[in-house]
């Protein structure tokens, strides 16, 4: 938790309600009933229903096991393959069935992959790694855009039992050696490049440079599509199409343990190093096949859309495992919003009759500046039910979805998790809740939350605090890879045995849950964790930096947006073109995402006596509030010189 202590907002009041349709309850997956039966015992629930939602090759008898929290194991005795549960089971009934409308940013390359082909696809590649010596005991990274191969390549290491990580196409060559590294990985899977916003990634670049300083990778598997030209290492790199032409359509699954390690996934902490999120097998899946049911209310005539990246937490539980553990047809789309026209994704619903849309509030706010001519040029009547996930969403946002996407017709569902919870935690159901504007209600069946003091005390309603999770659920991270302490200290020891979250949070006089933002120092930038220690360790690294401070600060689009203050060495004069310098630097080192929106300079930075730099205070002068207590400042004159100055950057911001 940030040593200035938790910044908890109380929320104005919101007081509309929108009570489930009839027609959409009568059909819905998700029921009262779910809520009773997972109370009495939530962990025979949690048995029951992953008996019901996979195909165990050995089916499980244990829940969870509590002997050595928080070190908590779900159906330890059951074994399975996460790669059978997305494809072999599917295919007698469903191989025909489209898994993925793929539709390139480029206009006119689209693909339906049916089962049947994925399938196919992903025994090839599985193969083909076995051929370059992969196995269960080796980890092997992803790195690639939004094409099918990104599914294929982490079912194909699921079918081996290697773990997968998942590194965002949009991160430097840095970041990704930090997570090569930090994970051990010896096999890759990239492209030469990849299509965003009109614009070609070089992924194969940025790997030949992150691998330089990782020489135990010893394959790189590198995926055609965009035909750029590329370095080569002989040896070591091979194209995907030569590798997996020469397999056979079929390869033998690796049965593991439930506890056996499905992917591990880097997030942002508070301190700078990305934290390794540790997923499993069994747990997982039965967390995001059930919620993918409930919660999107997944019916087999449904075309299910989640608009995120598989580079996030959000791609891997609602693009790859939960829809297809559910065999559900859902779109891949790899490109832009805004690409060719503004209207690209009301194109691609009306197209595929797009039913359900899962899709984060910054881009809802996007939408909602760009205007609604943009989505009123399609046809969106197929969309029957809207879902938002990674950040807070503001009712006004809410509303706006509601009407001019969901037609006022859908439901909305405001979803809230994380990558440490693996699935959905906080959500309503859409056949059972009264919807409220910017509230995500309810625990789900078998979720336990509460909202607790700075004592761990349960608050009454009406009142704020930090948001735990009182009881182990199936799909929780199980650690930090590699970093048993660091897992147990920052989830584990603030509370006794109750897993912080890291948020705050209101519950209203109903009980519903407010999520209210992060109280630590990570932001939320387009729903994007970033921590704001690695983003200063990357301004101080700039050979003129001599300290940088990083805070969030409200944007009308994004949620929050990076402001940087930053001082420089010795008599080094600052002018915006080395403030521009310093905002490409921070995306050189860490991901365009990173960038700082605005940067100030100044001569010092507003500390405590005893030396701290006091965040809290570039908050309110980022917000414009009214600067709170100041009377342990150091050195009150740097303050009236910063604020001129961020406001004059808010200013800019605005033309
Ligand atoms: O602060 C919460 C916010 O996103 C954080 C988790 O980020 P990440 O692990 O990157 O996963 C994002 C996608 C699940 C949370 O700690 N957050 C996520 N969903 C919501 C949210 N805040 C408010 N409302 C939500 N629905």
């Amino acid at each position: 938790m940030s040593s200035d202590g938790p910044t908890i907002t109380s929320l104005e009041l919101e007081d509309r309600r929108f009570p489930p349709p009839p027609e959409f309850a009568a059909q819905a997956n998700a029921t009262q009933e779910l809520y009773e039966q997972a109370a009495g015992d939530p962990e025979a629930f949690w048995l029951a229903r992953t008996k019901e939602l996979l195909t165990w090759e050995s089916e499980p008898t244990q829940g969870v096991d509590r002997s050595n929290p928080p070190f908590f194991t779900w159906f330890a005795d059951g074994t399975l393959n996460a790669s059978v549960q997305c494809l072999d089971r599917h295919l007698a009934a469903r191989g025909d069935q489209v898994a993925f409308h793929w539709e390139g940013e480029p206009a006119d390359e689209r693909e339906a992959v049916t089962y049947r082909d994925l399938h196919e696809r992903v025994c090839r590649l599985t193969n083909g790694l076995r051929e370059r010596g992969v196995g269960k005991s080796d980890r092997v990274a992803i790195y690639l855009g939004m094409i099918p191969e990104i599914v294929v390549a982490m079912l194909a290491c699921a079918r081996i039992g290697a773990p997968h990580t998942v590194i965002f196409g949009g991160f430097s060559p840095d970041s990704v050696r930090d997570r090569v590294l930090d994970c051990g990985v010896t096999a890759m899977i990239t492209g030469d490049g990849a299509w965003r916003g009109g614009k070609l990634v070089p992924l194969k670049a940025n790997v030949d440079a992150a691998l330089e300083g990782a020489p135990d990778v010893h394959t790189c598997v590198v995926v055609r599509r965009t035909g750029n030209e590329i370095g080569w290492v002989e040896g070591r790199d091979v194209w995907y199409h030569e590798l997996v032409e020469r397999q056979a359509t079929e390869a033998e699954p690796e049965i593991v343990d439930a506890e056996h390690p499905l992917y591990i996934l880097y997030t942002s902490g508070s301190t700078g190093k990305p934290k390794g999120i540790l997923h499993t097998t069994g747990g997982y899946l039965t967390g995001v096949a059930a919620t993918h049911r409930w919660v999107f209310d997944l019916k087999d005539d449904d075309v299910y859309w989640c608009a995120a990246d598989v580079g996030w937490v959000t791609g891997h539980s609602y693009i790859a495992y939960g829809p297809l553990a559910n065999g559900a047809t859902s779109v891949l789309y790899e490109g832009a919003p805004g690409t060719p026209d503004k209207d690209r994704w009301w194109e691609i619903i009306a197209r595929y009759k797009v039913s359900i849309l899962y899709c984060a509030p910054t881009a809802i706010r996007t939408f909602m500046k760009w205007g609604v001519e943009y989505p009123q040029r399609h046809d969106l009547t197929s969309l029957r039910l809207l879902g938002s996930v990674g950040e807070p969403i503001n009712p006004e946002a809410w509303i706006w979805y509601r009407e001019n996407i969901g037609g006022g017709r859908c439901p909305v569902v405001d979803t809230w998790w994380q990558t440490e919870t693996g699935a959905i935690m906080i959500s309503p159901l859409p056949g059972v809740t009264t919807l409220k504007p910017g509230s995500a209600t309810r625990p789900l069946p078998g979720i336990t939350a509460d909202v607790v003091d700075a004592n761990g005390q349960s608050v009454p309603l009406g009142a704020g605090g930090y948001l735990v999770l009182d009881e182990p659920w199936p799909s929780m991270l199980r650690t930090l890879y590699g970093d048993d302490d660091r897992f147990v200290a920052t989830y584990w020891s603030e509370y006794e045995g109750k897993y912080l979250a890291g948020d705050g949070c209101r519950r209203d006089e109903d009980g519903d849950y407010w999520l209210l933002g992060r109280i630590d120092d990570v932001m939320n930038v387009s729903g994007h964790r970033l921590s704001t220690i690695e983003i200063e360790s990357a301004l101080v690294d700039h050979p003129k930096v001599a300290e940088a401070a990083v805070v969030g600060r409200t944007d009308e689009t994004t949620g929050q947006a990076i402001a940087a203050f930053v001082t420089l060495k010795g008599h080094i004069a600052g002018d915006e073109a080395l403030i521009a310098e310093l905002r490409q630097h921070v995306a050189t080192k860490i991901g365009a995402i990173a960038r700082p929106k605005s940067i100030v300079l100044t001569d010092d930075l507003p500390k405590t006596r005893s030396g701290k730099i006091m965040r809290r205070l570039l908050r309110d002068i980022s917000e414009n509030r009214h600067l709170g207590d100041v009377t342990t400042l150091a050195n009150e004159d740097v303050v009236a010189d910063i604020a001129n100055q961020a406001e004059a950057a808010r200013a800019a911001d605005k033309e």
